[in-house]
């Protein structure tokens, strides 16, 4: 292989629209890929031993432990898998996918490494593949993943999406916008979800089970409303599920407040996105105009960015 070879990936960001943490319980869920947030990978030789250099829309690498770890661990299978033994990498990640905010950097930044190091390889990697890899890293990542961002981060579609069974294309057909704000505060998506599994072994364990029953409940009929364009369902299921979050303790007053900052400018609904506890927050609007509005809205209370997504089409930052 010459030494001036170049290996590159790309991934996607991704947001949960319904089943954020019930889908770590088997419970449904619904995704979309989030291609207006992506990350870009380039690989190729360097005389001095191996170096990851990342930039990222906030924040340096070495400010991410789990992020730093998890990377270390996608080079190393990746690797290790195709019998290389190489020290004189140049892996260079270029992201814009806000990390530790619920858009699923951490998949994304393994999707894009994995896909970079085997087309620096050039060899085929299968779908299959990809996915097993990034687990290892979410696993260190998150602690215990179900594979939901790994999905999203690596494809070009809504997935309706059960953990251990097959993932099912959503045929979307919604007349609507989504509005992705960042409350600006670091997402604890491994506390929240270690959280969620202590309230299942509590002595509350019954009640905490409804939740996630429930949410899972909401996500099943939110796939009807995104394939019979029912915007306004949509959006109710939205806020319910931000409800049943709160009680299961994975918001916070930002993500309370801006949700609520939408609802009062005529969102059909709104909730917190990934694991919560910070990150960032969605909200549905029927027209662009609504969307705009709302999305000043919550900038003048204090969110840092804000992404509009037409659910049937383009993306604009
Ligand atoms: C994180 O973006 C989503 C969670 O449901 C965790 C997971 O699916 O692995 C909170």
């Amino acid at each position: 292989m010459e030494k001036n070879h170049r290996g590159i990936g790309e991934a996607n960001g991704k947001i949960i629209l319904l089943g954020e943490h019930s889908v770590v319980y088997n419970k449904p869920s619904i995704a979309i890929p989030f291609p207006a947030a992506k990350i870009h990978v380039t690989v190729i030789y360097q005389k001095e031993p191996t170096t990851i250099h990342c930039d990222f829309y906030h924040g340096l690498l070495d400010d991410m432990p789990e992020l730093l770890e998890s990377l270390k661990a996608t080079v190393k299978t990746c690797l290790s898998r195709l019998n290389k033994t190489d020290n004189q990498l140049s892996i260079t990640i270029d992201s814009h996918i806000p990390a530790e905010r619920g858009m699923g950097s951490s998949a994304a930044v393994a999707v894009a490494t994995t896909r970079a190091l085997y087309h620096f390889y050039q060899t085929d990697l299968t779908q299959e593949n990809l996915l097993e890899i990034v687990d290892i890293s979410e696993k260190i990542a998150h602690g215990n993943p179900s594979g939901l961002d790994a999905l999203m981060t690596s494809s070009s579609i809504p997935y309706y999406f059960i953990k251990g069974q097959p993932f099912e294309p959503i045929n979307l057909n919604l007349d609507a916008f989504l509005i992705v704000a960042d409350t600006g505060i670091t997402g604890q998506t491994r506390e929240a979800v270690a959280s969620i599994a202590e309230k299942l072994n509590s002595s509350n364990q019954a009640l905490y089970q409804q939740k996630i029953d429930e949410l899972g409940h909401l996500a099943e009929q939110g796939r009807t409303a995104l394939e019979t364009n029912k915007a306004s369902l949509l959006g109710k299921l939205m806020t319910s599920v931000h409800s049943l979050l709160r009680e299961l303790d994975v918001s916070n007053n930002q993500l309370d407040h801006l949700v609520a900052t939408a609802l009062k400018h005529q969102a059909l609904g709104a909730k917190l996105t990934g694991g919560g506890r910070g990150g960032c927050m969605i909200a549905l609007a029927r027209t662009k105009y609504q969307a705009e509005t709302i999305a000043q809205a919550l900038h003048q209370e204090g969110a840092k960015k804000t992404w509009l997504y037409q659910m049937n089409g383009d993306t604009n930052e």
